[in-house]
């Protein structure tokens, strides 16, 4: 097959694509089976379902927005070395969406009603860094993983002890979201000050109350 250069309409055709099968729930095939393979259901209860189905939307959410500022770094990123070097975090946020719907459907719930605009502003925040410059796409690459670290840490000590099964996921996206983080500072990423991760946090936090929610 002959390969040619994809036109700026190309390009927005295919992040278009993207954007619909995500929020769609269509691309999710996870390349790691889901951690939960290795844990007994155990019955949890009304209360404990209901609470663990928020976690796991907010998590999924989360994972949705990552989706979204990749996608935006990979369109507007300058160096190939920046998009090479994201590729693999990128894939195995793939895993982490699958993970996180498959829970949720277990958990008899669903995705949170505002995905679409947790992935258009996530969308914005990582095409907007890239533009300006790949080191500070990347260094927001590692604030936003780490902020994420925090998040899956606290959810950690909330989940019901019982639901083995959503804490098996949510362990295993912490080592790997770690690792994101690290990778991202390692390709050239400029560490963030302390005041700005503050406010990302805030902004964060909006987002973790209402699709807990919603
Ligand atoms: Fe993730
Ligand atoms: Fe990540």
């Amino acid at each position: 097959m002959t390969k040619r250069n994809l036109t700026p309409f190309d390009h927005f055709l295919m992040q278009a694509d993207t954007a619909l099968r995500v929020l769609a729930g269509k691309p999710t095939q996870s390349s790691r089976p889901s951690p939960e393979r290795n844990h007994t259901g155990v019955e949890l209860d009304a209360d404990q379902k209901r609470h663990a189905a928020g976690l796991m939307r907010v998590n999924h959410s989360g994972e949705i927005c990552a989706q979204a500022l990749y996608q935006g770094q990979a369109l507007t990123a300058k160096l190939a070395t920046t998009r090479t070097a994201m590729e693999q975090a990128a894939k195995e946020e793939i895993d982490h969406l699958a993970w996180c719907e498959q829970r949720l459907k277990t958990l008899n719930s669903q995705p949170s009603l505002l995905n679409p605009l947790w992935y258009a502003m996530s969308f914005g925040l990582g095409a907007g860094a890239g533009l300006l410059n790949d080191r500070l796409s990347l260094g927001f690459v590692a604030a936003t993983e780490e902020q994420v670290c925090q998040h899956l840490e606290s959810h950690l000590q909330d989940l019901p002890k019982e639901d083995q099964k959503s804490r098996a996921v949510v362990e295993e996206m912490l080592v790997d979201e770690a690792k994101h983080a690290t990778s991202a500072l390692q390709a050239g990423g400029w560490p963030f000050p302390a005041p700005l991760k503050k406010m990302m946090s805030l902004l964060a936090s909006a987002m973790t109350k209402s699709s807990y929610k919603l």
